[in-house]
């Protein structure tokens, strides 16, 4: 990775927003005008409650989102415009340029095939090699994630794995074209805490051994602590919260990252008390008048519940609230 690289985003996502049933920009608004960069080497974490609209984001990333879903706005993947391309031309690029793992593993493994046949496979299309260069790139990519004895077991079923050895499988095939962009939708959800540990550390050497740009996204505060350069506090599709890692997790500025960060054992809170959960419950449709956490927040004023705050820069970070960094306001 040059220097020059590491100024570049690799991914780039501006004003997306997204939606579900209806045309244009009726319909159900699940992601409001969210965006956020991606640089060569750089760990950026989405964190927020169920429903908040991190896996939407991945999936309009990658062509991928369900029926009835349309995204705005504009994705760049080095430099290019990918929101909207073809299938055919996203086909080119998925797998390739970017890749996404998922909580469950088994969701891009095929259960009936050889993981030898499913990683070489990637190789042959994306990158036209033969059989036997394929192969031997995979079992490299295998010990590259720490798989033991890899030559014998790129010859087993994932079922034959355990679930976190699969995670790894799944990380080592979705870095075998050496993407630009991985993105990964609460990979270690499912993990106990031991291996979560261990797939953390390797998607962090990932990201410094290869320059991959990595986004992650998750519920838990945990992760994207150890884990993130950067950090986006998503909260009903609004971003609520956005700036370097450790700034935010030291001084969080909005009442929802607070509260967050308050329900999370170790950083606020001596472990083993009463985790703070935040009252009340994520509300469809982001595209309601007003703040999106207004109905749950504590320091709430008159103009929360009418007029929707915009992302504004304040305290080394920027935030959407009218109430906090109120004082520091410089844009
Ligand atoms: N196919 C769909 N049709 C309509 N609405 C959908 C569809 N898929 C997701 N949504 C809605 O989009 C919103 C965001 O969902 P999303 O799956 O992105 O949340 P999330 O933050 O990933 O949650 P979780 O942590 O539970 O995975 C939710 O309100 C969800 O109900
Ligand atoms: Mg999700």
């Amino acid at each position: 990775m040059t220097d020059k690289c590491a100024d570049l985003p690799v991914l780039s996502v501006k004003h997306l927003s997204i939606y579900f049933g209806g045309r244009g920009h009726a319909g159900l608004q699940v992601v409001n005008n969210v965006s956020f960069e991606v640089r060569a080497g750089e760990i950026v974490g989405i964190v927020g409650e169920s429903g908040s609209g991190k896996s939407q984001i991945l999936l309009s990333i990658m062509g991928l989102l369900p029926d009835g879903g349309r995204a705005a706005g504009s994705v760049r993947l080095l430099g290019r415009e990918i929101l909207g391309l073809p299938q055919s031309d996203l086909d080119g690029l998925r797998g390739a340029a970017m890749s996404m793992v998922f909580q469950d593993p088994m969701t891009c493994l095929t259960p009936h095939l050889r993981i030898s046949r499913q990683m070489t496979e990637v190789l042959v299309r994306h990158r036209g090699m033969t059989e036997r260069a394929a192969l031997s790139a995979a079992v490299r990519m295998l010990e590259l994630v720490q798989i033991p004895d890899a030559r014998h077991r790129i010859q087993f079923y994932p079922h034959e794995f355990s679930g976190g050895m699969r995670q790894r499988v799944m990380v080592a095939t979705s870095l075998l074209c050496r993407p630009a962009v991985l993105l990964a939708d609460e990979p270690t959800t499912a993990l106990d805490v031991t291996i979560q540990a261990q797939l953390l550390k390797l998607f962090a050497d990932i990201a410094a051994e290869f320059g991959t740009a990595i986004l992650i996204v998750t519920h838990d505060f945990g992760v994207v602590s150890e884990l993130c350069d950067r950090i986006v506090v998503l909260y009903g599709g609004a971003v609520m919260e956005t700036g370097l890692a450790p700034d935010i997790i030291s001084d969080p500025q909005h009442p929802y990252t607070r509260g967050l960060l308050a329900a999370m054992p170790g950083l606020h809170q001596t472990p083993g008390t009463q985790l703070f959960t935040i009252p009340g419950q994520i509300l469809p449709g982001a595209n309601r008048p007003g703040c999106p956490f207004c109905q749950r927040c504590t320091d709430k004023i008159p103009v929360c519940a009418t007029e929707r705050p915009v992302l504004r820069a304040g305290s080394g970070r920027h935030i959407a609230c009218h109430v906090a960094g109120r004082a520091e306001v410089v844009a």
